[in-house]
């Protein structure tokens, strides 16, 4: 029997209009331009304003995959969002306001692995093509943390930026998603976290007095942990398909710190213009990161049909996970560069 694919048949993205620089954030925090560059490799990020959610990102990035794809929103009968920065901080899901806005008719859900979200999201909606419960699925990666990081915390501030992206999948006979490999180790949980609003420390006064309804990291260990989990994880789901690294021509991981892709590359042995990125524009935008990266390489043309591609991430959770991927789609002509 010839097995379904899911393969990537659109990609959209977005980015919110106001930047917030290096130059910003030394005014905010003892900080500057040099450390954070020498230190991360990130000069701006995007700043959604207060107006906006998640879930206007969210579809916006998805109207644009939708467009590229060629198709239109009634195709749509799945919609998997992976974020950990939701509108509402219970329900409804972020899923169900995007399905609104988009005027979807179909099931929709979030998924919550952190930074990892995308590639789990991609997890659950290559799975629902390939046992036949669904033809064609919207996965979007989507998170706010500029609305969850301490402007207080130099440590953590300047990391983070907002965004969406969005991918379409669609059965397929060709290859498209050929594997993903995940995991997890909630032994680790301390290491990224934001300690109060939920049910183990709802917010209090003093919680908030303390400033524990924000993100806290132990940068060091989350940065042992990045540089020792994405290579495996890339290896994993590469030897699951049949590959090797040789045979990749792009390594998209998520876009944290240029230091953690630098020892990537390294500990890979792969060549540096093959490990894309774009953290210097963006931050690192969480579950977006990996949407927006591929979507940023697929407008710039370098992209091409029968290139495989690795997708791989790390977050909170812990969590981690890697896709490897045949691109199929031809031109970047119909697809939306952010505005
Ligand atoms: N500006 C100036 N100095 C700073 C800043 C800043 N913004 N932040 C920290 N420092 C200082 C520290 O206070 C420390 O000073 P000290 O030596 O006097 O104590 C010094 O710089 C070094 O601090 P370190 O934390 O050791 O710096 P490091 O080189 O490890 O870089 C960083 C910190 C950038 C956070 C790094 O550890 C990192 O990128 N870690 C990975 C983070 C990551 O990827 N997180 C995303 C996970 S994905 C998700 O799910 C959300």
């Amino acid at each position: 029997m010839t097995r379904r694919n899911a393969a990537i048949i659109g990609v959209g993205s977005y980015l919110p209009e106001r930047v917030l620089s290096n130059a910003d954030l030394e005014r905010m925090v003892e900080t500057n331009d040099e450390w954070i560059v020498s230190r991360t490799g990130i000069r701006e990020r995007r700043m959604g304003d207060e107006s906006m959610a998640t879930s206007d990102l969210a579809a916006r990035a998805a109207e644009r995959a939708i467009r590229s794809a060629g198709l239109s929103p009634s195709d749509i009968d799945l919609l998997v969002v992976g974020t950990s920065s939701p509108d509402h901080a219970l329900f409804p899901s972020t899923a169900c306001l995007v399905q609104a806005k988009l005027g979807l008719g179909c099931a929709a859900f979030d998924v919550n692995a952190a930074c990892t979200g995308f590639v789990y999201a991609l997890q659950v909606g290559a799975s629902a093509i390939e046992s036949l419960r669904a033809e064609t699925v919207l996965v979007i990666g989507a998170d706010m943390l500029t609305r969850h990081v301490d402007f207080k915390d130099r440590s953590t501030c300047i990391l983070f930026g907002d965004g969406a992206g969005a991918v379409v999948l669609r059965a397929a006979v060709e290859p498209g998603v050929e594997s993903i490999v995940l995991g997890s180790d909630g032994t680790g949980a301390d290491l990224l976290k934001v300690p109060a609003g939920g049910t183990a420390a709802p917010c209090t006064v003093e919680r908030i007095n303390e400033r524990q309804q924000y993100v806290q990291m132990q940068g060091n260990d989350v940065f042992k942990f990045a540089v020792r989990v994405i290579p495996k994880a890339t290896v994993q789901a590469l030897t699951a398909s049949g590959h090797s690294v040789e045979d990749l021509a792009w390594l998209i991981p998520h876009q944290a710190n240029q230091r953690i892709l630098n020892t990537v590359e390294e500990r890979l042995g792969i060549d540096h213009d093959r490990v894309f990125s774009n953290v210097e524009k963006v931050g690192n935008t969480s579950a977006a990161s990996i949407p927006l990266a591929l979507d940023d390489l697929y407008t710039s043309g370098r992209l091409q049909p029968g290139d495989l591609v690795a997708l791989v991430g790390f977050g909170a959770g812990l969590t981690w996970g890697a896709a490897v991927v045949r691109w199929t789609m031809t031109g970047p002509e119909q697809g939306g560069l952010p505005e």
